[in-house]
């Protein structure tokens, strides 16, 4: 699990939503500041559902989020899992995977109900086993294709590329801002994570910012919209 902190210190007692005022994000209910310690939780590689089901039960995995000090996670995923697999079941994408016996056979021994379920499913459990444990989550828009990026021929790196058709991505952006609006602790979307690659013009990332931002607070005005800013090679700018 890759860790990354994207705040300093955690505030147990906030109600939600949140909100934003100048550089701080708020409470919007008492205007209390409050700091965002989110775990990012990989959920937007091949098999298309979070790591670590192959070693723990999903309830196990999300209690350490409290215990090693977490407020908050990072959920990714890809927007094929949305825009194109979300009816297809998790045991169909693992049977077409190059994955050892070994790790289907754990994930069938510490989370027997995931095979069964549709990928929009078992996100949908991951993020409700977060919400009721009341871990925030911001929703994290990694890649398109699901598999690693961003290098100058995996089509996953800019707008244009071969599997970032902003259409798409916008539909993506849409879908999961309307999904997931009634869970209470899915406290922001993430644009989208660096996009980076040789193509990069920060004219086409900041007019395709500008639209995701749009199209996610078109679906759920209550919602933060996180942008992640590149910083290599190129330094870009928030909006
Ligand atoms: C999944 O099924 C629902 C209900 O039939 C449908 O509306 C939706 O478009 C399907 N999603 C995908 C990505 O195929
Ligand atoms: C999943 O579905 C298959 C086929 O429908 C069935 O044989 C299998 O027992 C189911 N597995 C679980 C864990 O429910």
């Amino acid at each position: 699990m890759l860790i990354c902190y994207l705040g300093v210190l955690i505030s147990s007692s906030n109600s939600l939503p949140l909100s934003t005022n100048k550089r701080w994000i708020v409470d919007e209910a008492t205007g209390k500041r409050v700091k965002l310690v989110c775990a990012h939780w990989v959920g937007d590689l091949s098999p298309m559902v979070v790591e670590g089901l192959d070693k723990s039960p999903l309830n196990d995995i999300v209690h350490q989020f409290h215990d090693k000090g977490f407020n908050c996670v990072r959920l990714s995923y890809s927007t094929y899992l949305f825009t194109r697999y979300a009816n297809q079941t998790v045991a169909e994408t693992l049977s077409g995977l190059d994955l050892p016996e070994a790790t289907k056979a754990a994930i069938a021994k510490h989370n027997p109900w995931v095979l069964n379920t549709t990928h929009l499913e078992a996100y949908e459990a991951v993020v409700d086993a977060l919400d009721k444990n009341g871990v925030m989550v911001t929703i994290d828009n990694h890649v398109s294709l699901p598999d690693w990026c961003c290098g100058n021929d995996d089509g996953n790196g800019f707008f244009g590329d071969r599997h970032i058709d902003p259409q798409e991505w916008l539909r993506g952006l849409s879908f999961v801002a309307t999904y997931f609006k009634e869970k209470p602790h899915v406290v922001a979307v993430d644009l989208r994570n660096e996009l980076t690659n040789a193509r990069q013009s920060k004219h086409d990332w900041y007019e395709y910012m500008r639209k995701g931002a749009r199209t996610i607070h078109e679906a759920n005005p209550k919602v933060l919209v996180i942008v992640v800013i590149a910083t290599v090679p190129t330094p870009f700018y928030a909006i």
